[in-house]
């Protein structure tokens, strides 16, 4: 099948274009790389990297970068590549994200508690790792990463551009009682683009005012979220997606030398407002954590509970501060086995 860029009334950001033409099997994969140049103004490629005999798409992405982990990181220099308007998301995390795995150099990434898989959708887009496998219970959230890494995600792309959003039409897409996955993952990426704060948990309503006073539409953006989904697409080789419950594939995932663990597990304060899979065994995962080959970072709540498991397993833990969507600043928990390359970000910074 032919891929065009041109087939999207948002084109090119970048200037002039050229057409090129690439064995098939690389199409889609180049499109996303270069999708991803355009998005992020990252440079492409200097001379010296291509004449290199490498198999390896590179991006030509970053040296390890410096943190601060008293500031809040600004979270719209970061390239946002999920679909989802994810509550608890983790856009804020990825430049520490990528000092890790720079440091770490794992192959594999595996994240059990998806979400809007930010991370593993930054690990695999910016070649961070050759593959990733990521893991999500929520049945309509599963649903539209099985999608988008499907054919189906031409069909959910056309839905999502042609779709008339008010009231009325999402109403009755909602009703529809979905018996396939594309519908479901069409009524998912609706209900998180209407819904207060994105939230997806039975009883959160629609957005009232909204952005600019455009109520209902102020998060609905058909052209990026196209582009996104494209994106993602063409990097559907390497990105694995599992429909389940995440402590039963920790082993089967982490437990190669080779592999990272980023570990993100529903909030154990506001989890039950904010998703409809909150109710997970925190004690277990952390065992499991402890028990694995592969390095884990995991993510948490600042707690003296938490903080309490951590020591009581031997692990390591760095705070990190993180702006709220209310502007207030917090303070997170980050736990790994040897947090030290943490250290050694952040004293570059110094
Ligand atoms: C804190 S959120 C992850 C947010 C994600 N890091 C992001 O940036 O969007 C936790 C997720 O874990 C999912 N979840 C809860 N229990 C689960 C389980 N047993 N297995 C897999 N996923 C689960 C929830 O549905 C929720 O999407």
């Amino acid at each position: 099948m032919g891929v065009s860029a041109t087939s999207f009334a948002a084109k090119w950001r970048s200037g002039p274009t050229q057409v090129i033409r690439v064995p098939e099997s690389m199409a889609e994969r180049l499109m996303a790389i270069a999708r991803h140049w355009d998005t992020t103004g990252i440079e492409p490629l200097a001379d010296h990297v291509l004449a290199e005999p490498s198999p390896v798409y590179q991006l030509g992405l970053p040296n390890i970068p410096r943190l601060e982990p008293g500031r809040p990181v600004n979270v719209s220099s970061v390239p946002q590549l999920s679909p989802f308007r994810y509550p608890g998301g983790k856009t804020w995390l990825i430049p520490t994200i990528r000092a890790w795995l720079l440091h770490t150099k794992p192959k594999r990434l595996f994240e059990p508690f998806a979400g809007g898989a930010i991370v593993s959708l930054t690990a695999a887009s910016e070649n961070l790792v050759d593959e990733v496998v990521f893991c999500e219970l929520d049945d309509g959230v599963a649903a539209v990463w099985k999608a988008i890494l499907s054919d189906d995600c031409h069909w959910l792309i056309d839905r999502i551009l042609s779709f008339d959003l008010n009231e009325k039409t999402v109403r009755e897409e909602l009703s529809v009682s979905a018996s396939d996955t594309k519908t479901r993952a069409l009524q998912t990426i609706l209900r998180n683009r209407v819904q207060r704060g994105g939230i997806m948990a039975p009883g959160a309503g629609f957005v009232k005012t909204g952005e600019g006073g455009r109520g209902l539409r102020s998060r609905w953006y058909p052209e990026t979220l196209a582009k996104r989904l494209l994106a993602i697409y063409g990097q559907r080789e390497r990105m694995h997606f599992i429909h389940g419950d995440a402590l039963s594939k920790f082993r089967r995932y982490g437990n190669a030398q080779s592999s990272a663990l980023y570990v993100d597990p529903p909030y154990v304060k506001a989890a039950r407002r904010l998703y409809s899979c909150w109710n997970v065994d925190h004690q277990a995962i952390f065992e499991r954590c402890r028990d694995l080959r592969g390095d884990v970072l995991m993510s948490y709540d600042h707690t003296s509970e938490v903080t309490n498991w951590a020591i009581q397993m031997n692990f390591d833990t760095r705070a990190i501060s993180m702006k709220h969507t209310h502007h207030t600043t917090m303070s997170e928990l980050l736990i790994g086995k040897d947090m030290s390359w943490f250290d050694l970000s952040s004293k570059a910074a110094a």
